[in-house]
């Protein structure tokens, strides 16, 4: 069985006294577990403090939201990937729904994000996922087909071997309306395929999107699932707590 991966996105909570009192709280409520990873994604200002707590711990570990994909210089606002490496992230997220739908960011910016991100060293969680419209059109395959293309074609197979796909429908996320299991499994399946396809031997899909304590049991028992992304429902300490240890299959 492949190992299952819990990562928590912050979003734009959590600044570095927050991080550091929550990672007090969720570090004896969590012990490691040989089956099982848990990433966190803080905001970049939070990295550092997430890092340095959890520094003892290789089953946990952290993240960034977001990367320029220029390597430093003259961006106001923005966080490259080495940056972030040196403040001991380990991944970043690309493309997700709201850096796409909030922040205007294309196929193409995700193509040299991915590129920015895995040049670095950084497993990069691309986000894919689409909108109720499209979904509504029959046209999920098709738009999640386009993403995976826009942002994995022409990365180099050692590249393309690392990459962690993260399937979010945005009529899910943060609306409390879940994708059911057997939704979420049949675009996994559709991704896995993909990745296949093009050479990644064991690809790892995660599902987003309103995930919490109620649901997790039900779409964990999915096989196509290797994990979820999750938003809401991290920012609790204990909830997320009792959230990463449930029992999966
Ligand atoms: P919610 O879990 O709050 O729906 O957010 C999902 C998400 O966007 C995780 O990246």
């Amino acid at each position: 069985m492949r190992r299952l991966l819990f990562a928590a996105n912050w979003k734009m909570h959590l600044a570095p006294a927050d991080a550091r009192a929550y990672l007090q709280n969720f570090l004896p409520a969590y012990a490691a577990r040989t089956d099982r990873d848990v990433w966190f994604f803080p905001p970049a200002i939070s990295l550092e403090a997430v890092s340095h707590a959890i520094a003892r711990r290789p089953d946990l570990r952290s993240g960034v939201q977001d990367v320029y994909w220029e390597p430093k210089g003259a961006f106001t606002g923005a966080v490259s990937a080495p940056l972030a490496v040196q403040t001991g992230a380990g991944a970043a997220l690309i493309g997700h729904s709201e850096r796409r739908h909030v922040f205007g960011e294309t196929d193409g910016d995700t193509q040299k994000k991915v590129a920015a991100v895995a040049a670095a060293g950084l497993v990069p969680v691309l986000c894919v996922g689409e909108l109720l419209a499209e979904r509504d059109a029959g046209k999920t395959l098709a738009v999640v087909s386009r993403q995976l293309e826009g942002a994995l074609t022409d990365l180099p197979a050692a590249a393309l071997a690392t990459v962690v796909v993260a399937y979010e429908p945005v009529w899910a996320i943060g609306t409390g309306r879940n994708a059911t299991p057997a939704d979420a499994a049949a675009v996994h399946r559709h991704i896995r395929q993909w990745l296949r396809a093009r050479g990644q031997a064991v690809p790892r899909v995660l599902y987003g999107g309103s995930v919490n304590l109620k649901n997790i049991a039900d779409l964990l028992a999915e096989d196509e699932l290797d994990g979820v992304l999750v938003g809401g429902a991290s920012l609790d300490p204990a909830g997320w707590a009792q959230l990463v240890q449930t029992t999966a299959r």
